[in-house]
């Protein structure tokens, strides 16, 4: 297993108490996350120094993010192959019985199946398509791996819910543009993966005492997230449309251009607010510690960059609103 830390990483100063960054999940390997940078005093309240601080971390060469597991990574490359059986696949899958007992009752929920009943990989491949399975195991994955940090419980919990969410609105997105549908899913899964990676690096820093309060270190991992959703991505050896992707999820422009699935994650993001999916870092703080949605005029903006019409947009809040009900109890 792969341990990702949020290496040579320093962030700031808790009451005064200088603070840097090691990250790992992954425990096994005990060379993970073991980078530190002394950051020296900085003010916590300085959200510019210490997002330089971040950033000039995840930048460093020892970074490591957190880990995917293995089986999850195997899935992801073999799914990039031209040609590939259900059979391989499903021998990757066959070695990680939980991963797999996971993939399967996703599978057979309303959002995947619908009625059919899928009992056994093969079949979940044969109804849903290898790339949505491959896409499951990512959704389980993340779930099991990532976005799990105790003393940030709540923050990671309202990062799992938002990020499924996100990645069903990509999806929907896409009925009306021609852009691909699972890439769009995947991309909507992963997108604010950074966020994980910052949390789980501030957790293990304070190690053993406790993190910094979240209502404090929230403005920062927000400031440098979606930086490190690029690098986290890269380090897992993503598809580089992904990475790319997950670096412009916000700001959209990729070398001055629109990029049409960066526009369509942020359409998704912004649609997450109005389910109740927004990303926040406690379940009673949305309005607060969300982050903000977008400007009407800039809203119209990105509609205009996927060249989605009045009509559309009325057909994806439709889609939305129904999707609401299918995310009830997730
Ligand atoms: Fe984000
Ligand atoms: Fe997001």
């Amino acid at each position: 297993m792969v341990a990702v830390g949020f290496g040579p990483g320093n962030l700031k100063c808790v009451g005064g108490r200088p603070m840097s960054i090691t990250m790992h999940q992954g425990r096994q390997n005990p060379s993970y996350g073991r980078g530190v940078v002394d950051v020296g005093s900085i003010d916590l309240l300085d959200e510019q120094a210490v997002k330089v601080r971040l950033l000039e971390a995840i930048r460093a060469p020892s970074y490591q993010p957190p880990t995917l597991p293995a089986v999850a990574i195997e899935v992801l490359n073999l799914s990039q192959q031209p040609k590939v059986s259900f059979a391989d696949v499903g021998k990757v899958l066959e070695r990680d019985g939980m991963m797999t007992g996971q993939v399967l009752k996703l599978a057979q929920s309303p959002l995947f199946a619908g009625k059919q009943k899928v009992t056994s990989i093969h079949q979940a491949m044969v109804r849903l398509g290898l790339r949505t399975v491959r896409d499951l195991v990512v959704q389980v994955a993340l779930q099991a791996k990532v976005f799990r940090c105790k003393p940030y419980a709540p923050a990671m919990e309202s990062l799992r819910r938002h990020s499924t969410a996100v990645g069903h609105l990509a999806r929907i997105i896409t009925k009306y543009t021609s852009f691909d549908a699972e890439f769009a899913f995947l991309c909507g899964l992963l997108h604010d993966v950074g966020v994980a990676g910052c949390l789980l690096a501030l957790a293990e820093h304070a190690k053993p005492g406790p993190p910094p309060p979240i209502e404090e270190a929230w403005p920062s991992v927000m400031a440098v997230h979606e930086q490190a959703s690029e690098l986290m991505a890269q380090n897992w050896a993503l598809p580089p449309d992904v990475s790319i992707v997950l670096g412009a999820h916000h700001k959209v422009l990729v070398g001055g251009y629109p990029h049409p699935m960066a526009a369509t994650i942020l359409m998704a993001d912004d649609l997450s607010r109005d389910l109740g999916f927004g990303l926040t870092y406690a379940p009673d703080q949305e309005a607060s510690s969300g982050q903000v949605g977008l400007e009407p005029v800039r809203r119209q903006e990105v509609a205009k960059q996927l060249g989605l019409s009045e009509q559309q947009l009325e057909l994806i809040a439709a889609d939305t609103a129904a999707l609401g009900d299918m995310l009830a109890d997730m």
